[in-house]
Parts: structure tokens; C-alpha cells; sequence
């Protein structure tokens, strides 16, 4: 794949997700913590599932994946948040921009893959922004006022 960079950079970003949305999980509050506790844990599986399935992908076309903390936090654009207490709305919001930067580059990945006949990597991309958008749907619902 040509865009091996931005490709690695989605990683870094499942990968900061996977602790931010852990953070999330853990530090939640409010009257309907345990839904969303457990909202928040079915995200961070699957930012951990993508975050493996992507990583295999690259490798099984002849690439290297990043696989050091050290290169994600250089590459990820996922910025974490501090450890406090964060009540649902916030930790809703918090989860909701991420899913939306998620979105836009999932999206980019696959515009560049579709370019080079790259239909593994298009498909896989196509599932993540179906999975992206369900959950903003999700939220968005439940945030509205
Ligand atoms: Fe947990």
C-alpha cells in the first residue's frame, strides 16, 4: 500500500482509543454509569479488534505495521484526556469527536486504497465507517435534549 504512513497513523490512533476510551470506561458517572460503562467497553474491544485486524492487514501485503508506543504517540492525532471523574454527557461528547475523526480518516484510507485496487484494505475501512457511524447515531440519540 502507497499510503503505509496514513495507514499507520489509523493504528496509532486505534491505539491511543484503546486506553482514552479505558480512561472513559473507568471514570465514567452519573445515574446511567453502568449502561454506558459497558457501552464503553464494547467500544474499546473494538477499536482493539480494528487495531490488530489493520496491523495484519499491512502485514499480509508485504509491510510493517507500527507497533511501539513510541511511534504511536508520535503519530496519533487522538489526543488523550486526564484521569478525573467525567459525567456520561462529557464522556459521550469525548467519544463522539473521536468517532468522528475516526470517520473522516477511515474514509481517507479508502479513497487512497480504492486508487490502487487495494480491495481488502477498502473493505475493511468501509466496515469500520459502518460501525463509526452506527455508534455516532447511537450517541447522538442519546445526548439529545
Ligand atoms: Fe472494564
Amino acid at each position: 500500500m502507497k499510503n503505509l504512513k496514513t495507514v499507520n497513523q489509523y493504528i496509532a490512533n486505534l491505539a491511543v482509543l484503546n486506553i482514552k476510551t479505558h480512561n472513559l470506561h473507568f471514570n465514567v458517572v452519573g445515574s446511567s454509569f453502568k449502561n454506558v460503562h459497558e457501552y464503553l467497553e464494547s467500544i474499546y474491544n473494538t477499536y482493539f479488534e480494528y487495531y490488530d485486524a489493520v496491523a495484519e492487514l499491512v502485514k499480509m501485503q508485504g509491510q510493517m505495521p507500527s507497533v511501539s508506543t513510541e511511534e504511536y504517540m508520535k503519530a496519533a492525532t487522538i489526543k488523550e484526556v486526564p484521569a478525573k471523574e467525567y459525567p456520561v454527557a462529557e464522556a459521550l461528547d469525548i467519544v463522539l469527536k473521536d468517532l468522528e475523526v475516526m470517520t473522516k480518516a477511515a474514509l481517507k484510507i479508502r479513497e487512497g486504497a480504492e486508487k490502487e485496487d487495494n480491495f481488502l484494505l477498502a473493505n475493511m475501512m468501509e466496515d469500520h465507517v459502518a460501525y463509526y457511524m452506527k455508534q455516532r447515531w447511537f450517541i447522538s440519540a442519546t445526548l439529545y435534549k
